[in-house]
């Protein structure tokens, strides 16, 4: 197989950050996205309607020229988060979804939560208007070291937050473990796990293995190899309950090559052609559709776009740039560390 024709993909975890950084990342989304869900970790972070609807309008006004791109808003959820500001936000079609970090489990998540009873009055109201809730599905507990993090947070808050509200639709995000995969695999009830890009195409070793590589390092951290493998089991399994969400995360590179260097991998420039590498090696190219452009839609109760995309098979590497600029300094592009030969074309 060498061409390979797709509906239009969305990307159901997306970071585009605002001002200068927004306006240089964004096209690299639309070049072959329809929609994203847009993370809302802003400083300060998008915590009300307002918040989202003032944050649409910038992304609308930095969309390329005539593109159809569709931004999914989010609100971020914190301690005093209105239930009825949230149901309001929902009613009016501006938010998609509300996004859970528990308190300083990564980048700008000190709003996040830390007391999870507090937000069970806005977990009920969501789950009664049918408004799905995205996790970030780690502990923080300094004493829970940082590899087992996802695997503590199915046990001691996913699981009890679930049985609470057992009406909530949820998305747990960017799936690193094993664990993960079989909680999403096995659970009763509205629940899907998005899978990055990147941790389909690292594992631990990338990162540590022969010199410090901080353009790996993103939160969750990529786990052991046999972890990486069940990620990639599950994603071109063909379960609906899995579907990309690439947690492309633009940092600056003297912010990612620093002494304490911040958590993130920019992918959205080359994701389908790396998606397109992973979905060959498994052979399961034909399942590569289901995971871009339709599983996703159905767990968020969209329509799958009409559009497509298509992929070809190139004789020789496809040349991506080493990093894109913007106004606020160079952000790397993920490498994979190997060349990849599906473009979209
Ligand atoms: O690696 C990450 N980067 N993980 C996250 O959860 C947040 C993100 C960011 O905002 O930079
Ligand atoms: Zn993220």
């Amino acid at each position: 197989m060498t061409t390979l024709t797709l509906r239009r993909p969305d990307d159901w975890h997306l970071h585009l950050r605002d001002g200068a950084m927004l306006a240089a990342v964004l096209p690299e989304t639309t070049r072959h996205f329809a929609r994203a869900i847009i993370m809302p970790n802003l400083v300060p972070p998008v915590v009300r309607g307002t918040d989202a609807a003032a944050y649409r309008a910038r992304i609308l006004a930095a969309l390329p020229k005539g593109s159809p791109f569709t931004p999914l808003m989010t609100l971020y959820l914190t301690e005093d988060t209105d239930p009825d500001d949230v149901a309001a936000a929902h009613a009016s079609g501006l938010i998609t979804a509300v996004k859970l970090y528990p308190a300083g489990a990564t980048t700008n998540s000190a709003s996040g939560v830390t007391d999870f009873d507090k937000v069970r009055g806005v977990l009920d109201r969501m789950a009664e208007i049918g408004l799905p809730l995205c996790i970030h599905g780690e502990v923080t507990s300094p004493e829970v070291d940082i590899f087992d993090r996802e695997q503590v947070f199915l046990d001691t808050v996913l699981d009890p937050l679930r049985r609470a509200t057992p009406g909530l639709t949820v998305t747990l995000e960017h799936i690193t473990t094993s664990h993960g995969i079989d909680y999403v695999s096995d659970a009763t009830g509205k629940i899907a796990g998005t899978i990055t890009t990147h941790h389909l195409m690292i594992n631990r070793n990338h990162i540590l293995a022969g010199g410090i590589r901080p353009h790996y390092y993103c939160l969750p951290v990529a786990k052991r190899n046999t972890h990486q493998q069940a990620l990639r089991r599950a994603a071109t399994s063909g379960n609906p309950r899995f579907f990309l969400g690439t947690d492309s995360a633009p940092h600056t590179d003297p912010n990612k090559l620093s002494a304490c260097g911040c958590a993130g991998c920019f992918t959205a420039t080359n994701t389908l052609s790396c998606l397109a590498h992973v979905f060959e090696e498994e052979e399961a190219l034909d399942r590569l559709e289901g995971f871009t452009s339709l599983h996703g839609p159905a767990h968020y109760g969209l329509p799958p776009n009409d559009a497509t995309l298509t992929l070809t098979k190139q004789a020789s590497p496809v040349p991506y740039p080493t990093q894109i600029a913007t106004d606020e300094g160079p952000v790397t592009l993920f490498d994979p560390g190997h060349p990849l030969f599906w473009q979209v074309t």
